[in-house]
């Protein structure tokens, strides 16, 4: 899919000519040849549209751009289908959308407003909020019979879903609860998902040129007749998120939406544009737009795959919507029917012949309840104990705690027998607990005086000080080094294991690494220590194992 990338260049976007095919993915950028076309491509597409307010009856661009042919797979030429071909309309890049005169134009009027070129052939980065496109249809009084009227499989299937409270949204994650928000919206009339095509219904053409609109400012790298070209394609659908208008009359708002061809044949689905208003992104618009493309074209289209061109800006969204790198759809399949991009990433998606699409978020949810049962009936860890009376002092010291009175412990499955409990095991069985922990601290402290002792030390022995390095302590989160690992071996209480203590030593290691690249002397102190260190320690662990 194209987005706003600005580095997208026609060099790493030359799409193989050889290819026939019938529209393309527009997840690929446009190429520079696109753009050469489009004067041309829309010189040809206003002179058309000036012999007669109609949309022209002759399609552009020029049969001979190929960039912006749209031909049908395999031999179904769309191109030199008529009935097409007087579908073709023209891009209202330049002017207001002015709806055929002869068809009831007294009663509607269009407020598609003309979109800033400039700011839109700039792009816009994810983060930054551009200018809301105009994607306002505006409908006199009585126009509009029933609203925005849903299409088979698009309608949300449990209308009687339950509402979550705070908490449940609290508990359940961020997916869930905007799939939940949403799917309130829609059962509150405030919010539809429709599918429409150029079929010359009013309604759904004022939503499509609405559509056209967002296309134009979210896809700035696509020239805009090749928008309209393939969203007036009557092989393309395009499944929308709109905004009803209040009480069935005034405005409909289009939110976003994704234009796609289906290849019934083939049962799997072209994507070819895929936007959401710039005021409404990360809401979770996108995601549940996916969604109901996904139900839609199983439950009408009979499609089981989607296949898209994506580029690099694109990627991450498809990928949390289930498309993978991997095309597992056999290539006969697919091959020559879609456009063949070098640089666009052609990416899959399976969809899946049973699942809720529009309804996930119960699912998961029910799953989620199912696993914490499970999980209560195989732990405790859901008890919370109460450890307040540990924080107390004696004589200004901290009270000294013996293990086993740590509520909760025992109850965690925890024995006395596990002092000094390892990976390594050190000690033979003999020995009371008291003498494990003994030997443990003695062998610690040995292994942190090698440290201590080595030539490649010096960056560890004190925490690093914020005056000398400000954004130190922004980047490594939990920090440490010798002298506070010093500290915590001389209370003889911390180590309790030497996993403990090894993996102290090993975050400082790694922490060094994080912080400093590795052409660094701090780097290469690290690698040097953890050797030394780690020889240290398997020594002392084969000496242990021999003496057991
Ligand atoms: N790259 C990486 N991740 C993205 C992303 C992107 N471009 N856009 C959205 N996401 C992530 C979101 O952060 C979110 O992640 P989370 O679930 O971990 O929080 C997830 O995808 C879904 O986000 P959602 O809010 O449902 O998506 P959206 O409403 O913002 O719609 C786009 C996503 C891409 C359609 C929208 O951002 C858009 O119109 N972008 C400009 C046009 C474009 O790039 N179109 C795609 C190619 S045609």
């Amino acid at each position: 899919m194209d987005s706003h990338s600005s580095h997208l260049n026609a060099a790493n976007r030359s799409r193989n000519s050889q290819t026939p095919s019938p529209s393309h993915s527009a997840s690929a950028s446009a190429s520079s040849s696109l753009h050469k076309r489009k004067l041309a491509a829309t010189t040809a597409a206003n002179a058309a549209a000036s012999e007669d307010h109609a949309p022209p009856s002759a399609s552009f661009p020029p049969s001979s751009n190929d960039d912006l042919e749209s031909i049908s797979a395999r031999g179904a030429d769309s191109d030199s289908d008529p009935e097409e071909s007087e579908d073709a309309v023209v891009d209202d890049d330049e002017e207001d959308f002015a709806p055929e005169p002869d068809q009831d134009s007294s009663i509607r009027a269009f407020t598609a407003a003309r979109l800033d070129s400039s700011s839109g052939a700039n792009g816009s980065s994810r983060s930054t909020k551009i200018k809301t496109e105009i994607s306002t249809v505006k409908l006199e009084a009585g126009t509009v019979t029933a609203g925005v009227s849903s299409v088979s499989g698009i309608v949300p299937k449990d209308e009687s879903a339950k509402t979550s409270t705070d908490d449940d949204v609290q508990n359940c994650g961020a997916y869930i609860a905007r799939e939940e928000a949403l799917r309130r919206e829609e059962a509150a009339n405030r919010l539809k998902f429709v599918c429409y095509s150029n079929d010359c219904v009013d309604e759904h053409m004022m939503c499509l040129i609405g559509l056209k609109n967002i296309f134009a400012r979210q896809l700035p790298n696509m020239p805009k007749e090749y928008i309209v070209r393939l969203l007036m394609d009557r092989k393309h659908k395009s499944v929308m998120v709109v905004r009803p208008p209040a009480g069935g009359n005034g405005i409909t708002h289009v939110v976003g939406g994704i234009t796609y061809r289906p290849y019934h044949s083939q049962r799997f689905g072209e994507i070819a544009f895929c936007a959401i208003t710039a005021d409404e992104q990360v809401k979770g618009y996108g995601t549940r737009l996916m969604n109901h493309l996904k139900e839609h074209a199983r439950n009408v289209d009979g499609l089981t795959h989607f296949l898209t061109y994506a580029d690099n800006n694109a990627v991450g969204y498809f990928v949390k919507q289930g498309f993978t790198k991997e095309i597992y759809l056999e290539k006969d399949v697919w091959h020559g029917f879609i456009k063949d991009y070098d640089g666009g990433l052609l990416m899959e998606c399976k969809i899946d012949p049973k699942l809720p699409y529009t309804n996930l978020s119960k699912m998961i949810r029910q799953q989620r309840k199912a696993i914490d049962e499970r999980i209560r009936e195989l732990s405790n860890c859901q008890n919370v104990y109460q450890v307040a009376e540990f924080q107390k002092k004696e004589g200004g010291s901290p009270k000294k705690i013996r293990v086993e009175d740590i509520p909760g412990l025992r109850d965690a499955g925890w024995t006395p027998d596990q002092w000094g409990h390892t990976r390594y095991k050190l000690f033979s069985g003999s020995g009371d607990s008291v003498t494990k922990q003994k030997q443990l601290n003695a062998l610690i402290r040995v292994l942190l005086k090698t440290m201590q002792d080595h030539s490649d030390a010096w960056p560890f022995k004190e925490p690093v000080d914020p005056l000398d390095v400000p954004d130190y302590y922004e980047i490594i989160k939990d920090p440490i080094d010798l002298k506070t690992i010093g500290k915590r071996v001389e209370s003889e209480q911390y180590y309790v294991t030497l996993d403990m203590f090894v993996a102290d030593a090993r975050r400082m290691f790694n922490n060094c690494r994080t912080y400093n690249s590795p052409d660094t002397i701090y780097y290469k102190c690290a690698t040097r220590l953890e050797t030394h260190f780690h020889s240290k320690v398997q020594a002392a662990l084969q000496s242990g194992a021999k003496s057991q």
